[in-house]
């Protein structure tokens, strides 16, 4: 009996172990779906590139999604915006693409002479918008005022944010309230950024242990501040940035009167409109993955495949766009874990008919 009950220890141990694997396995589901046009290069480097992105002529969505990937002179290949020296390091489907942007940098020597101004500029392409939530404009510095310049539709905008601090002792780390950082949201729709730098002293109160600033809009969660980013970002030269893309320029009802130009292709994608207020997007109908911009991109998701995909306390059977579950035979119910399960036995219904 000890035995018998040690086995039964096993197997539910074992059961447990397979359930952990298919539930970080099932993070995944991204099975191996075409995710550029036939005949195209879906990637570069370690980069991939799904259509409305492409490499070469008629792989693209139009001249704002051409991505040149240069593999002469990076090992592995490096992506690039156009023929900008924008490099890209992700694009995603849902509408995103992070890019690494140079941080501004403004340096003084202890006598209060300029020794190092770098003030950086990004434009993206007509169509592209610097993310605003995702994107935080964030300032370094203890004797710093700056500003983020951006514009769409020929106007421009410009906010700008202080930073002091007298001591050392006053920074927080993980803090950027205006002692040593400040951050400010930056407008929605921008299609170019720029920060400048300035300095009220040239840093020559608090030279003792500051002598820089910096500036940036990058995406939030790639930088903590902290009493040593004072002297961190000085080895840093890039960080990353969110950026929005969109396939039109109208809503989703005008670009469905228009079958040529909808670019929700795949006959089981959807269109919507983006929380940034520009254009349109697609995406796979619920049940469904892939590329919506590709014709018969978006796949049918086999939910049996995945134990964290469907409910089924036995049997799984996979449909379009869903799946059922089902009780062997000589059981009844709605076969879901959470619902009642499968029952031994037949059915009520079949036991009251027949009297
Ligand atoms: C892809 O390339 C192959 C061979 O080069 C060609 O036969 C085929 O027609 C091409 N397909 C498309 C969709 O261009
Ligand atoms: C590219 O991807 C490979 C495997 O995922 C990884 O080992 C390598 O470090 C990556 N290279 C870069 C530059 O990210
Ligand atoms: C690759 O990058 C190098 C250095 O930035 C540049 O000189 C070269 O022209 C680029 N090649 C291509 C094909 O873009
Ligand atoms: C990004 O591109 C620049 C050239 O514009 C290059 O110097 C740099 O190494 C690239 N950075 C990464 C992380 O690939
Ligand atoms: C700025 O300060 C750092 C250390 O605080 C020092 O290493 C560096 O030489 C200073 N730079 C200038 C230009 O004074
Ligand atoms: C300030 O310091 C720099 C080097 O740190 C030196 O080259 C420059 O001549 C100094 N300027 C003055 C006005 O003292
Ligand atoms: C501060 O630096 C700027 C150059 O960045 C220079 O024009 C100005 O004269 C400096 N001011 C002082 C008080 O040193
Ligand atoms: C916006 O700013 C840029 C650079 O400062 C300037 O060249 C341009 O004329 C400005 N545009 C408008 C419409 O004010
Ligand atoms: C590409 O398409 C987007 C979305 O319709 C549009 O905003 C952008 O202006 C287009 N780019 C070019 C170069 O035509
Ligand atoms: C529909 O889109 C095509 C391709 O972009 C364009 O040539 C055509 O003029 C559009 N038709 C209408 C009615 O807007």
């Amino acid at each position: 009996m000890g035995l018998h009950l040690h086995l039964h220890l096993l197997r539910a141990q074992l059961l447990v172990s397979i359930l952990l694997i298919f539930v970080s396995r099932s993070v995944s589901t991204q099975s191996n779906f075409q995710i550029a046009k036939p005949n195209c290069t879906d990637h570069c480097g370690n980069v991939s590139i799904p259509f409305p992105f492409g490499r070469s002529e008629g792989c693209y969505f139009n001249e704002s999604f051409l991505v040149t990937c240069n593999d002469t002179h990076y090992n592995p290949p490096e992506p690039f915006i156009g023929d900008s020296s924008i490099n890209i390091t992700s694009i995603s489907l849902e509408g995103q693409l992070r890019v690494l942007q140079f941080i501004a940098k403004d340096c003084y020597s202890r006598n209060g002479t300029s020794v190092l101004n770098i003030e950086p500029s990004i434009t993206v392409p007509s169509g592209f918008m610097v993310n605003p939530t995702a994107n935080k404009f964030i300032v370094v510095g203890c004797d710093t005022y700056a500003f983020a310049s951006g514009y769409r539709e020929n106007r421009n905008y410009s906010t700008g944010c202080i930073s002091l601090c007298q001591n050392e002792d006053d920074l927080v780390d993980g803090s950027c309230t205006g002692v040593g950082c400040c951050q400010m949201l930056i407008s929605k729709q921008l299609r170019g950024v720029q920060v400048t730098l300035n300095s009220f002293d040239n840093f020559t109160r608090v030279s003792d242990f500051d002598n820089c600033s910096y500036g940036f809009v990058a995406e939030e969660s790639a930088f903590t501040f902290s009493a040593s980013s004072l002297s961190n970002l000085k080895n840093v030269e890039m960080l990353p940035m969110v950026i929005d893309w969109a396939v039109g320029e109208g809503t989703c009802e005008e670009a469905r009167n228009n079958i040529s130009s909808y670019a929700c292709k795949s006959e089981k994608s959807k269109c919507y409109e983006p929380d940034n207020g520009y254009g349109y997007r697609c995406r796979c109908q619920e049940g469904y993955e892939g590329n919506p911009y590709l014709d018969d991109g978006c796949k049918d998701i086999d939910e049996c495949k995945h134990q964290s995909l469907n409910k089924c306390k036995k049997k799984c059977e996979n449909t379009p766009g869903g799946y059922k579950c089902v009780c062997p035979k000589g059981y009844h119910g709605d076969g879901k874990k959470d619902g009642r399960g499968c029952i031994r036995g037949q059915s009520l219904i079949f036991k009251l008919v027949p009297g």
